[in-house]
Order: C-alpha cells, then structure tokens, then sequence
C-alpha cells in the first residue's frame, strides 16, 4: 500500500482552489465540507491506498485556548507559553465541541470512502505539539522549551501531561467517527538527549497508545518519531505502535534487518526525490522496494510532500510502486 504525508496541499491546484475561498487555513480545517473535499482530493487524483484527515497537530492548542495562526509563507505563529504562570492562563482541558467540525470530517470522509482505501486519523506528539506551544513558531534550536524542560522537569511535565490526555482523546474521538488507522506525529524526535528523549518523546506516546488500544484494540497505531536516529531502536516495542514511519535519513537495509522484524515499517522517500523525479526518483523507489517489500510494509515518503511537487510525480510514484 502507499500514501503520502501531506498528500493534501499546495503542490495541487484543486486544494489552492478550496484554499484561497476558505479564506485562511484554519477556516478550511474546521469547515467539514469544505475540509472533506481536500481530504478526498489526493485519493481520487492518484488513487492512493489511504486518505489522510485534512486537519493540522496545532489544532489542539486552539482547543486549549492559546492563539494560534498560520501566516502565508511564515508558518504557524502562537502566543507562546514558556512557564507555569503562561499555562495557567490556558483550559485545563481541550474544549472538544470546538473540535466537532473535525470529527464530522472524519464521518464525512468516511461516508464517502471505498471500502478499501484506509482513513487515517492523526495527532502530534505531545512534545512535538508543545515545541510550537512554547516556542511560538517552527524552531531551530528549541531554547526555551529545552531551557524550560531541563530547569523545571516537573513543571514541564504538567504541560505534557495536559498534552498526553488530549491527544489521547482526540485520537479516540476520530476512531469513534470513522477513522481506522491513527497515525501520532512526533516531528522533532531528533533534538533531544537519550533521558529526555526517553521520558518527553518516547513515554508520552505509550501512554497514548495504551488509551487508544484499551478503547479500541483493533485500529492499529502509527507513530513517526522524525530523526530520532538510534532512538528508532526499541522505540516500536517500547510505544507498543504497530506501524512505525521511518525518516528518509536510515539505510533501508538497516531498517530491513534491525527494525522490520518487530514492526510494520512506513516510509521513507526523500521528498526533495520526488521533487526532482525522472530516473533519480525511479532508481530511490526500486532501492526501497528492494530493501523493504520482503517484510510488513507501506510506502510513504520521508516526511511531507512540498509545495513546489509537480503531481504528476505523484502519479508516476504510486504506479512505480505498485509495478513488480
Ligand atoms: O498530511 C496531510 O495531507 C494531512 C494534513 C496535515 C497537515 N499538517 C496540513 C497542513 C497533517 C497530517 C499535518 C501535520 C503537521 N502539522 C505536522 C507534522 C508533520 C510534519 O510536517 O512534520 C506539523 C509539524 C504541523 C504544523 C504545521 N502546519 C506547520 C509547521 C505548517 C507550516 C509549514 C507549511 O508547510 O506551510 C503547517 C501548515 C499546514 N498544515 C499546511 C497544510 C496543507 C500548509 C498551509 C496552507 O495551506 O497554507
């Protein structure tokens, strides 16, 4: 099977269509009909196996309260809370009706789906969700959140916490409307030492994993904990995940051998490869066929598609991957 991160984007014309009459991108994520649309664009363009919610990981500290905005070009702008005193001006808990235009997506979505194309559910990690939160912006080099992290663990913790229970809940709210699979964004696995890493990345998700799994043991669990490098290892085991995505920064030789025998592995094209496409995308695609197929596997790029992707990269891709 292949989907794309990101498979709903700029890179096609019909979402920058739906886009611009949206007005802004958080209207078009919280208008159902609107949002179902560009969830289903990807899905019937390329008939791919899997179609992704159309939402975004920072919807849940809009549901806490904080401001949070998408500025054209300049990505996701938030209020920043750097300290107990910040969080405590927040909700204590996501105010999940303001939410509902995202589960009635997923019904929608689901409604509309052929019975063998998956609907994926998604969230951010609690840390990875709390690195915009804290910092306001995409970062480079996490200072605050590290220096809150590092010099107050205990403090800190309230606001993973705080993340944890709602990520949890949001994860099981869409599996209730329609989604099948759930897919939990760790985007910045890689900025942490192994403790930190252990106790704010890795700790988090299995706690979540183990809330979904007690409501819904069936509907499997996907995290991709993008360049935690040797952090990959045991991390599927340690999560309890049943699908792990994989940044395109791991051999996939090594995957084959260290990771695969424990875990269904998805991934991991650089989309900068696909991008390019011709001869070097057809070569990285038969490399990682070659290397993964043996085993449970979904393709999937290395992170998401960008914006600048001629579609028909997409097309030849998912007919490259489906060829023998
Ligand atoms: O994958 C999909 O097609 C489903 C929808 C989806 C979006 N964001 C839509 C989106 C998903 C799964 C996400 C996840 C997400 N959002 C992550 C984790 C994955 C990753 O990229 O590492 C993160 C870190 C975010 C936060 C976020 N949202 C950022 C940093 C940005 C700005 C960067 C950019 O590409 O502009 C967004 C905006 C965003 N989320 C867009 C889309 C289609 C582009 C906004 C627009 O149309 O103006």
């Amino acid at each position: 099977p292949v989907w794309m991160m990101r498979q709903a984007g700029r890179y096609l014309p019909e979402y920058r269509n739906l886009r611009t009459k949206a007005g802004s991108f958080l209207s078009l994520c919280y208008d159902p009909k609107l949002a179902t649309a560009v969830t289903l664009q990807p899905v019937e363009r390329f008939g791919l196996d899997a179609a992704i919610l159309f939402s975004d990981i920072l919807l849940i500290p809009d549901a806490l309260g904080q401001t949070v905005s998408f500025i054209e070009g300049d990505g996701p702008q938030l209020h920043p809370v750097r300290n107990l005193k910040d969080l405590e001006k927040l909700s204590n808990e996501v105010n999940f009706s303001h939410l509902s235009p995202v589960y009635e997506t997923v019904s929608t979505v689901a409604s509309q789906l052929n019975e063998n194309v998956a609907l994926i559910g998604f969230a951010g990690a609690p840390w990875t969700v709390a690195t915009y939160m804290v910092e306001g912006h995409t970062s480079k080099h996490f200072d605050f959140i590290k220096r809150w992290a590092f010099s107050d663990p205990s403090s800190f913790e309230i606001l993973i916490k705080r993340l944890t229970d709602a990520t949890a809940m949001h994860l099981c709210k869409q599996i209730e409307a329609g989604a099948d699979v759930v897919q939990i964004f760790e985007s910045w696995a890689g900025v942490l030492p192994p403790k930190e890493f252990a106790r704010w990345c890795v700790k988090p998700v299995e706690v979540i994993t183990k809330r979904v799994k007690e409501q819904f043991p069936e509907v499997p669990v996907i995290a991709f904990p993008r360049g935690a490098g040797v952090g990959y290892i045991g991390y599927a085991d340690a999560t309890g995940v049943d699908g792990l995505g994989v940044d395109y920064t791991l051999p996939t030789t090594w995957v084959a051998k260290v990771l695969q025998p424990d875990v269904c592995i998805q991934g991991n094209l650089d989309p900068q490869i696909l991008l390019v496409g011709g001869s070097v995308m057809r070569a990285a695609v038969r490399e990682i066929k070659s290397a993964l197929n043996n085993g449970p596997f979904v393709f999937n790029l290395g992170h998401g598609v960008l914006p600048q992707t001629p579609p028909e990269h997409v097309a030849e891709l998912v007919q490259l991957v489906r060829e023998d």
